[in-house]
């Protein structure tokens, strides 16, 4: 059953010299207990996608364009009460930086209780204890004394523990993690990823997993859906994504892989040129200034996902690669 279905999204910056364009026609899809994993450089969209759904867009920043429907509503219609609800209750988040997610003055356990007092209409009693299982759940050693710890008193990767925590205390439908281990060392980041997905397994959710490193999610996400400029370029099962990388732009990132499993890709050195600035998109495919297959109609329109022949679940937005051109 589809959980989230993105369709056409846009999203426009308001800008003095008018709107520029950041996401550019997005479709997307989440089903029941699936994890995605969404990668892309730096400045592709993929933050404001996921903030778009649950109301967590920056000022001047709007989805102007398209539908997200989940469990049959439109979150992008919804009034902010309502995206209120939807935060934490049904969709999860948990942000990259978790010290400037949890509340230096508040102890960790008592972040957690008010997140399940707001979200649940708990007694304050019976959210402290929730919240000192929630800590075990996630593997907080001794929880019942951690919760009376302050968030510096704790490891990066302990506070990354307590932000899922509190992600988790709604109960979602869907966790949206947003490049939730980037501050962590590899080690600690492949902790995180088999805790999230022990617990999806466990608690039957689906998560949506944005990341710049697609070692890193290889050995949690199901599906991967590749973003360029506001733009999905390639969605496929992580198996086909890894042998049968097929647009241009997936290729070229994964070509750019360190050979050392799970290093951060912040870089893509062997991807010459940049990805062009919101409001600055060339005509059509907007890959193809800094692609290798590039061919003259490239630039006439900008190319939709297509079925690979063969394999439904294989898009690609590339119909040179479609053509068998490339
Ligand atoms: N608050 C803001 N004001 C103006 N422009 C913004 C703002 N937030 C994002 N943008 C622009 O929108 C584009 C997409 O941003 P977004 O945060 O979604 O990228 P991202 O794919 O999440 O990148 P990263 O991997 O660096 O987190 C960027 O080019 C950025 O310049
Ligand atoms: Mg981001």
């Amino acid at each position: 059953m589809t959980l989230l279905e993105i369709k056409g999204l846009t999203i426009d910056i308001a800008r003095d010299s008018g709107p520029a364009r950041v996401v550019d026609g997005i479709d997307l899809s989440v089903t029941e207990g699936e994890s995605l994993g969404i990668v892309g450089e730096s400045g592709c969209g993929k933050s404001l996608t996921m903030m778009s759904l649950v109301g967590l867009l920056p000022n001047r920043i709007r989805a102007t364009g398209g539908k997200a429907l989940f469990g049959g509503r439109d979150l992008l219609k919804l009034s902010a009460k309502e995206l209120r609800k939807v935060r934490g209750s049904e969709i999860g988040f948990i942000f990259q930086d978790p010290m400037t997610s949890l509340n230096p003055v508040i102890r960790v356990g008592d972040q957690i209780a008010e997140a399940l007092v707001y979200q649940k209409g708990m007694t304050k009693a019976a959210a402290k204890a929730q919240a000192v299982e929630l800590l075990a759940l996630v593997g907080i050693p001794a929880p019942e004394e951690r919760a009376n710890a302050w968030p510096h008193e704790l490891s990066g990767g302990m506070r990354q523990r307590v932000m899922i925590a509190m992600g988790l205390a709604g109960n979602p439908k869907m966790l949206i993690a947003d490049e939730p281990t980037t501050a962590l060392d590899v080690t600690i980041q492949a902790q995180i990823v088999d805790l999230v997905r022990e617990l999806k397994d466990r608690l039957k959710m689906s998560v949506v997993w944005i990341t710049h490193d697609l070692a890193l999610i290889a050995g949690l996400a199901d599906r991967i859906a590749v973003l360029y400029a506001g733009t999905v370029v390639e969605d496929a099962p992580v198996e086909a994504i890894f042998d049968r990388p097929t647009h241009p732009y997936t290729r070229a990132l994964l070509g750019s892989l360190p050979t050392l499993a799970g290093a951060a890709m912040e870089r893509l050195p062997s991807i010459p040129g940049t990805p062009p600035e919101p409001g600055r998109r060339p005509p059509g495919c907007p890959f193809a200034p800094r692609c290798g297959f590039v061919q003259p109609s490239c630039s006439q329109s900008v190319p939709k996902l297509q079925a690979m022949p063969g394999d439904r679940r294989h898009k690609v937005a590339c119909p040179v690669v479609l053509e068998g051109v490339a």
